[in-house]
């Protein structure tokens, strides 16, 4: 897949037509489930594919207000009631997400606000919990706009976009070197061309209620993930947020060459001349090189 295309294609979109997806269409997204790139393999998960009939009893359990749109389609995952089992499940639905944006499909992430009740609503009798779900069908047509990327001072386009924008965060409070907050000069002789791609694609994620919270630091050959609690973001949806942007990160960086080892989730201590604010702990950890 061309997936730094694809991400730049990729936005969120909340109105759908009246309009089945095609037969072909989902047999497809149903073969493409049992092909994704698992990031954590020993973790349980089931993924299900529903049809409309799925959205009116989604509806007041999931998404923001308890809108899931009434789609013709939505994806669902169960797993482990975990970090783990949440950030496994981001790098998996980052996946099925470009997936359906690759066959002309739009979608939404939607947050699951009582997953036991889900698991009741929908008849679902899995041990595992509900992790996250994406509506999916044909959206209504928004009106286009134009969009400013700004990958460094030297390189600013200006792209005519189809729809709505949502703001990202910038490269420059997205990656540090060496020190938080201390900002990464991509032009340097060291730094390999591919990863300044990978987090320009990494800062085009998906973000429950759009706040991008986390960060990267480089040190060396190592890149660090670090998030934070903030107010109205839960833990799952954060979990889910970071294992969508390690995805997003890791299949850019290796587009053009095979690296076996993908991130390693779990914390690790924060060394102090990183000067991290105290919030931050580590996610991930990436071996660069
Ligand atoms: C874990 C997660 C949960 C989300 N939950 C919802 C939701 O419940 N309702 C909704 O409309 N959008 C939801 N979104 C979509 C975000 O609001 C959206 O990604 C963000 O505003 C950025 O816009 P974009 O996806 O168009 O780039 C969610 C996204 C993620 C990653």
């Amino acid at each position: 897949m061309k997936w730094r295309e694809l991400i730049k294609e990729r936005s969120s979109i909340r109105s759908y037509k009246d309009k089945k997806v095609d037969e072909k269409l989902l047999e497809q997204v149903r073969q493409y489930m049992k092909e994704l790139s698992p990031l954590i393999p020993e973790q349980k998960t089931e993924i299900l594919l529903l049809g409309k009939e799925a959205g009116p009893r989604l509806e007041g359990i999931v998404g923001y207000m308890g809108n899931a749109f009434f789609a013709p389609n939505y994806i669902l995952l169960l797993g482990e009631d975990s970090e783990e089992g949440y950030i496994h499940a981001g790098y998996l639905a980052a996946q099925l997400e470009l997936k359906l944006t690759e066959l002309k499909l739009n979608t939404c992430f939607l947050s699951i606000n009582e997953a036991k009740a889900v698991k009741t609503a929908l008849n679902i009798s899995s041990p595992l919990t509900v992790t996250t779900c994406i509506s999916f069908g044909h959206g209504n047509p928004e009106k286009d706009s134009n969009r400013i990327d700004i990958k460094s001072r030297s390189d600013v386009r200006m792209e005519k976009i189809k729809g709505h924008i949502a703001p990202k965060i910038a490269m420059v409070e997205l990656v540090s070197q060496s020190v938080f907050g201390q900002s990464c000069d991509f032009a340097e002789d060291a730094m390999d061309p591919n990863w300044e791609k990978a987090f320009y694609a990494s800062s085009l994620a998906p973000a429950a209620l759009n706040r991008q919270t986390y960060r990267f630091l480089i040190e060396d050959n190592m890149l660090y993930l670090l998030d934070r609690e903030v107010k109205h973001i839960t833990r799952e949806d954060r979990y889910l947020n970071d294992g969508i942007v390690m995805f997003y990160f890791h299949t850019v960086l290796t587009a053009h060459f095979h690296k076996p080892d993908s991130w390693t989730v779990g914390t690790v201590e924060k060394k102090p001349e990183w000067k991290v604010p105290e919030e931050y702990f580590v996610v991930g950890t990436y071996r660069l090189f």
